[in-house]
C-alpha cells in the first residue's frame, strides 16, 4: 500500500519521481523519499508527511541525476518518521532500496545481519533488512545481490534499488504486490501503479510473481526466479493523462463522484450486443456452468464488500442461486464450504487488497470457479482469476471509493440478469426493460447531480453532529452501510448503519434528541415498514434526513429534510441513492476542513493483511 516509482534516463530522475509519488500519495502518505546515484554515491531526501514536507527538505537542491528511485509509504513496521521513510540504504550507504509489502522473516534477518554481521540498523522497519541483504552480498553486480537477498526474503514485496557505482541501472523484483514497468525512449520506469507513470509512458509491462527486471535507459529486461529472460507483450495503457488529474475540481473524490454518469454508461454500453443482449466479455462461463453453479459466494472489502452486498439481492432474485457475502479477511480463515460447484466473485477495485487476493486462492484451492469484479487492468485478483469482468470506472485516485462502487454494482446487475436469462429464471421481457433502465440511469444521475447545491448547504447545517445513523430496508440497507462507511471515513464523524428493522432490538438505546438519522427509503414495496421506522426515531428526537425518490411528497411530514432521487424501478434504486450520501460525506467533511482524498489513517489500496 506503500507507492513506488524509479526511473532511469537522462531527464532529472528526481523531478521525474516526485511527480510520478504526488500521483501514487493515495497509496500512502505518512512519510515520502527519494534517493539518486550522484557521482558515485546515492544521495537520499527523505521526510515524515506528505510529499510537500519532502519537496521542502529538497528545496533548490537539483539531485541532478538520471537515475533514482522513490516512495510514499503508509507505515506497517514502525511508526511514521524520518528514518523509517523509505529509501532505505545498506550500511556502507552503497544500495538504496525502496519496498511496498511486508517482510515476514525480518525479524530473524535481523538477528542474522546484527549477529553475524555487525549490521546496526537505523530504523524499525521491517523494509531496511532488504538494503542491508543486498549490501551484504554486493560485490559489483547488483542483479546477483538482489537474487541473493531476495532467495532468503519471505513475504510479499514489491522493491526497486539502485546501487552508487551502477549510476544508470535499477533492478526491481515482484512478488504479491503490484509492479510494473514503463517503457519510454531512451529512458525506462518503475512503478507500483500506471498513475504514477501516464504523464510519461503509455507502454507497459506488466511484471508477474517472482520476476526480476533490470532497467537501464535504454532497456527493460524481465528474469524468472530462475534468472532466465522472459519475453513479455507491450501492455497499451487507454487512460489517459487527464485521467489522473484534478481538472479543475477541489478534490479528486468531487470529481469521482461526477464521473459516476460516464463509467456507469462505459461499464454498460461496452457490453451490449447488436439485438441488446448482455455480452459478458472477459467471461467464458457457458449455460452449463450457470446451471451448475449450487452457491455464489461474494468476497471482498470496504467499499467493494458492500457493492457485494447488493450483488447478492440482485443475483438471487434473477438467477435464483443462493450468494452469501463475505468479507475477504473473515472469509480466508474460516475454512468455507466451497467446492468445484461454487461460483466465487471477488469485487475489488484495485486488485490487489491482499485479503481479498488470499480469500480468491483458498477458493479456487478448494476448486471454486473464481470471477473477479476489478477496476484495475492486470492488477493481481484479475490475473488469477478464471474469468474477469472489468469496471470501466477509469483510475480511482481519491481513497474514499465512489465511481468503483457504483461500476461495480453495475456488474452486479449485469451478471445477475445474464445467468438469470441463460438459466432461464428470468423472461426475456423483464430481461429486456431491466437493461433499458440500466442505461437510463447514467442520464438521471447526471441530472440528479445538479441537486448538489441542495446537499451543500444541507451540510453546513448539519456537518457539527457526533454521531450519525443510517438506516434502510433491503437494498436501502445495503446501501447505508455505504452510506455510513463514506460518512466515517472522510469526516471522522462516528457514523453507524443497521438495517432498519432491527434498530429497536438495541441500537435505538443511543437515539436522543438531535441525532441524525439518515433514512433510506426508495424502497416501494418497504415503504410503510420504514416509515414505522421513522417514526420509532422521530419519536426519540431524531433529526431525520431521508432519501426518497422523486414524487413522494408524503415523506416531507415524517422527516426534517427530504433528498429527492430520480423516480426508477425499486432494484436499481443503489446506483443512484448512494450519490446523495457520497456528497454529503463529501460536504461535510470538507466543512469540517478534513484531508478529503487522503484522510487519516487510510490508504486505497491494502496490500497487508
Ligand atoms: C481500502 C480502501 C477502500 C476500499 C478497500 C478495498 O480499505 O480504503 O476504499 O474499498 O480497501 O479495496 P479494493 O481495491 O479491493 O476495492
Amino acid at each position: 500500500m506503500c507507492g513506488i516509482v524509479g526511473y532511469v534516463g537522462s531527464d532529472n530522475a528526481k523531478e521525474i519521481i516526485i511527480d510520478g509519488l504526488k500521483r501514487l500519495e493515495y497509496r500512502g502518505y505518512d512519510s515520502a523519499g527519494v534517493a539518486v546515484v550522484q557521482d558515485g554515491k546515492i544521495l537520499l531526501k527523505k521526510h515524515v508527511g506528505g510529499i510537500a514536507n519532502l519537496e521542502n527538505l529538497i528545496g533548490d537542491d537539483p539531485m541532478a541525476s538520471g537515475t533514482g528511485i522513490g516512495h510514499t509509504r503508509w507505515a506497517t513496521h514502525g511508526a511514521p518518521s524520518d528514518v523509517n521513510a523509505h529509501p532505505h540504504l545498506s550500511a556502507d550507504e552503497q544500495i538504496a532500496v525502496v519496498h511496498n509489502g511486508i517482510i515476514e522473516n525480518y525479524v530473524e534477518l535481523r538477528k542474522m545481519l546484527t549477529e553475524q554481521h555487525g549490521i546496526r540498523f537505523r530504523s524499525e522497519t521491517d523494509s531496511e533488512v532488504i538494503a542491508q541483504l543486498i549490501g551484504i552480498h554486493y560485490e559489483g553486480n547488483l542483479e546477483d545481490a538482489v537474487y541473493k537477498a531476495v532467495a532468503q526474503m519471505r513475504g510479499a514485496y514489491a522493491i526497486s534499488v539502485i546501487a552508487a557505482d551502477q549510476p544508470e541501472k535499477i533492478v526491481a523484483v515482484r512478488k504479491d504486490a503490484p509492479l510494473i514497468a514503463g517503457l519510454g525512449k531512451g529512458c525506462n520506469f518503475i512503478a507500483s501503479d500506471i498513475p504514477a507513470l501516464l504523464k510519461y509512458v503509455k507502454e507497459i509491462y506488466l511484471i508477474e510473481n517472482n520476476e526480476t527486471v533490470v532497467l537501464t535507459p535504454d532497456s527493460v529486461k524481465i528474469y524468472d526466479d530462475e534468472r532466465n529472460e522472459v519475453s513479455r507483450d507491450v501492455f497499451h495503457v487507454t487512460w489517459d493523462a487527464d485521467a489522473a488529474e484534478k481538472e479543475g475540481y477541489e478534490h479528486f473524490m468531487l470529481k469521482e463522484i461526477y464521473e459516476q454518469p460516464k463509467g456507469l454508461h462505459e461499464t454498460i454500453s461496452r457490453r451490449l450486443n447488436e439485438d441488446g443482449t448482455i455480452k459478458l466479455d472477459g467471461i467464458s462461463m457457458t449455460r452449463e456452468d450457470i446451471e451448475g453453479f449450487n452457491k455464489i459466494y461474494i468476497v471482498a472489502c470496504g467499499t467493494a464488500y458492500h457493492a457485494g452486498l447488493v450483488g447478492k439481492y440482485i443475483i438471487e432474485k434473477l438467477a435464483k442461486v443462493p450468494v452469501e457475502v463475505d468479507v475477504a479477511s473473515e472469509f480466508r480463515y474460516r475454512d468455507p464450504y466451497v467446492d468445484d460447484k461454487t461460483l466465487f466473485i471477488a469485487i475489488s477495485q484495485s486488485g490487489e487488497t491482499l485479503d481479498t487476493l488470499a480469500a480468491l486462492r483458498e477458493a479456487k484451492r478448494k476448486g471454486a470457479r473464481v470471477l473477479s469484479v476489478v477496476n484495475v487492468v492486470g492488477s493481481s485478483v484479475a490475473r488469477e482469476s478464471d474469468d474477469v469482468f472489468y469496471t470501466w470506472a477509469g483510475p480511482e485516485i481519491a481513497v474514499a471509493s465512489t465511481k468503483a462502487y457504483t461500476t461495480q454494482l453495475m456488474c452486479m446487475y449485469l451478471i445477475g440478469l445474464y445467468m438469470g436469462y441463460e438459466k432461464g429464471t428470468i423472461t426475456r421481457e423483464y430481461y429486456d426493460q431491466f437493461i433499458a433502465d440500466l442505461m437510463d440511469v447514467s442520464g438521471k444521475l447526471e441530472a440528479s447531480l445538479k441537486n448538489a447545491g441542495i446537499i451543500e448547504g444541507l451540510s453546513r447545517m448539519l456537518y457539527n453532529k457526533e454521531q450519525v445513523f443510517f438506516i434502510g430496508r433491503g437494498l436501502d440497507s445495503s446501501v447505508s452501510y455505504e452510506g455510513s462507511l463514506k460518512l466515517k471515513e472522510i469526516s471522522y464523524i462516528n457514523s453507524f448503519a443497521i438495517a432498519a428493522g432491527e434498530l429497536k432490538h438495541g441500537t435505538i438505546a443511543l437515539i436522543e434528541p438531535g441525532t441524525l438519522v439518515v433514512t433510506l427509503a426508495t424502497q416501494d414495496f418497504l415503504y410503510e415498514k420504514m416509515l414505522s421506522n421513522i417514526q420509532e426515531v422521530k419519536a426519540r428526537g431524531a433529526h431525520v434526513l431521508s432519501i426518497a425518490k422523486e414524487g413522494n411528497t408524503e415523506i416531507e411530514t415524517h422527516s426534517n429534510e427530504v433528498l429527492y432521487i430520480p423516480a426508477c424501478r425499486d432494484e436499481i434504486t443503489p446506483l443512484l441513492s448512494v450519490v446523495p450520501l457520497q456528497l454529503f460525506a463529501y460536504y461535510v467533511a470538507r466543512e469540517r476542513g478534513c484531508n478529503i482524498d487522503k484522510p487519516k489513517n487510510l490508504a486505497k489500496s491494502v496490500t497487508v493483511e
